[in-house]
């Protein structure tokens, strides 16, 4: 049930943004998928990463989220293609990664910047960080009280209110340079957006043909 809600509330968005990500990566990228939560926004993208032949390991904490990903994933045909693994994203020290994707998820962690060092290690030289979330434009007192308890209304946590220097300080905390912050939709008093990270010192693009540099 906290799946279907999920889904219903949440995932026709993410969809959109798992998309801008996934257009970004290499064919054959290996890639980790920090928070993959039921799946249904990776599953609205399964011609591409079929298409592109992306092989992705899913974590989550969730193991009823998890349980409905096994099963989306089945039926979108991604069986071969997606790993849903139950464990924190603290804990998980596999790879090496082409791209770490957090939809959603980075700053609703308990330690983003450790999320962010942790998982900066398992990438390769050239890999790349991705985040994509709503970001807040003014500071709203109200909004930083009520968005972490929706989740008693929802079922959903839906984190805390993200301001864009918060972003920025946690990337630079990690150690991890930020080199592009694009906003994917702009919603007046916030913003969806993608923010891309990559090892400082790290040389050359992911293989996508983007510049490297913001
Ligand atoms: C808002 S959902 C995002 C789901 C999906 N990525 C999307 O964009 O639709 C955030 C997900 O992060 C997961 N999560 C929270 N803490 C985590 C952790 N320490 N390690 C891995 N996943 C975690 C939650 O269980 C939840 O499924």
């Amino acid at each position: 049930m906290r799946g279907w809600i999920y889904d219903r509330l949440v995932a026709g968005m993410t969809t959109g943004w798992y998309r801008e990500v996934l257009d970004r990566l290499p064919n054959g990228a290996r890639v980790l998928d920090v928070g993959i939560g039921t799946g249904a926004a990776l599953a609205g993208c399964a011609e591409l990463v079929r298409s592109k032949d992306l092989q992705v390991v899913g974590l989550d904490i969730d193991p009823d989220y998890l349980e409905r990903c096994r099963g989306e994933m089945a039926r979108a045909g991604l069986a071969g293609h997606v790993r849903p693994v139950l464990a924190s994203v603290y804990d998980h020290d596999d790879g090496p990664y082409d791209a770490v994707y957090f939809s959603a998820s980075l700053m609703l962690l308990p330690d983003p910047v450790a999320a962010i060092s942790h998982t900066a290690k398992l990438l390769t030289p050239q890999g790349r960080l991705f985040s994509t979330q709503t970001f807040h434009h003014r500071r709203s007192a109200v909004l930083e009280r009520i968005k972490p308890m929706l989740h008693r209304v929802t079922t959903i946590h839906f984190g805390r209110v993200t301001y864009e220097h918060e972003l920025r300080n946690a990337f630079i905390a990690a150690g991890v340079e930020l080199v592009e912050l694009t906003t994917m939709s702009d919603k007046g008093r916030s913003s969806y957006r993608l923010a891309v990270g990559r090892v400082r010192g790290a040389e050359g693009d992911l293989g996508d043909g983007r510049a490297s540099a913001a």
